[in-house]
């Protein structure tokens, strides 16, 4: 029986997040721990998911009922990316999916886009179909968006492209920078985020205060494209305090909470050249610039205000087959 083993990574987001949601740009880079996806053909027409991870042991589902009726909030991700795959392409045929991750689905990496991303690319390598990088981003960006309703796809672009990326419009701009010598410490906060009622507490603010968070948006903008610059000119110092301001404009929006300022600040008391939350707020991870001399320092100061460092390295490769 073929079976394809595929890896995608997690990511990170560096800055511009929310503001992406409404067309901004971003800065994302996707982080060394991987989701694994194994796909096989099965000679029976169902779905068959083993997500142990997750605690799925064994999800069957008929062919015919593939999306449709109850779908278990573990299985949803992954069934909607074989619907998807196997209804574009016209395939009717039985298909087995184990994921297996290298990461906790609480620390906010992205785990469900680096799912659908995994499977997506790994039966177009079982089919023998060959996709484009900005195929299999439209597809797996769908997924996401049939299942969870919002979201900007970045997340989506950094488990396909891998690397670090400026994203920008659904993925109608995604470029990869030279992103060598960022040097990052994570430090995670103990909260699992929720993403979308975090881009829900946003969208309201939204409808109160169009006009002053529409110029939040048109800052953050600035700061990530002068980001995106002084990346480029290794300038850390600049880095930082972009970053900075990026986490005020965060603050003004409502998305941080005392447990990542308390971590965001400890960073910038141990010498890190800038800090800041790390995607869609309320928990998940903040993230902190440092150098090689202060990134112990920094660790440290975290750990002490009860933030977790991960170790996890950025910059990663993005989805790729790992059995052939
Ligand atoms: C969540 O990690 C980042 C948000 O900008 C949502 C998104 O871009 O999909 C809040």
């Amino acid at each position: 029986m073929k079976q394809i083993t595929v890896s995608a990574p997690g990511k990170l987001m560096f800055m511009g997040e929310h503001a992406v949601v409404y067309g901004r740009p971003c800065l994302v880079t996707a982080v060394d721990q991987r989701i694994k996806v194994i796909a096989e053909i099965l000679d029976k027409p169902q779905f068959e998911l083993e997500a142990q991870d997750i605690g799925m042991n064994r999800y069957q589902k008929s062919l015919p009922d593939l999306a449709k009726g109850e779908v278990s909030k573990e299985a949803k991700f992954a069934e909607k990316a074989v619907y998807n795959f196997l209804t574009k392409n016209k395939i009717s045929k039985g298909i087995k999916i184990i994921t297996k991750s290298s990461f906790s689905v609480n620390l906010g990496f992205g785990s469900s886009s680096a799912t659908v991303v995994g499977i997506v690319k790994a039966l177009s390598e079982l089919f023998n179909i060959k996709v484009s990088q900005k195929e299999l981003f439209d597809l797996a960006y769908q997924t996401v968006l049939d299942v969870q309703r919002k979201g900007s796809g970045f997340d989506v672009a950094a488990g396909i492209y891998g690397g670090t990326i400026y994203f920008q419009n659904a993925g109608k701009i995604i470029e990869s920078l030279t992103a060598d010598g960022l040097n990052l410490t994570i430090g995670y906060s103990g909260v699992k985020a929720d993403t979308v009622a975090m881009i829900n507490s946003v969208e309201s603010k939204m409808k109160n205060y169009k006009s002053g968070v529409e110029k939040i948006f048109d800052n953050i903008a600035k700061l990530v494209l002068e980001a995106k610059r002084a990346i480029s000119e290794k300038d850390w110092e600049r880095l930082g305090i972009l970053m900075d301001y990026n986490q005020n404009y965060l603050e003004d929006l409502g998305v941080s909470s005392d447990k990542l300022n308390h971590m965001i600040n400890a960073a910038k008391k141990a010498g890190a050249y800038g800090a800041k939350l790390s995607g869609a707020g309320g928990g998940d991870c903040m993230i902190a610039l440092v150098s090689n001399e202060n990134k112990l320092k920094v660790r440290e100061e975290i750990e002490k205000v009860g933030g977790q460092v991960v170790d996890a390295n950025i910059n990663a490769p993005g989805v790729r087959v790992e059995n052939l």
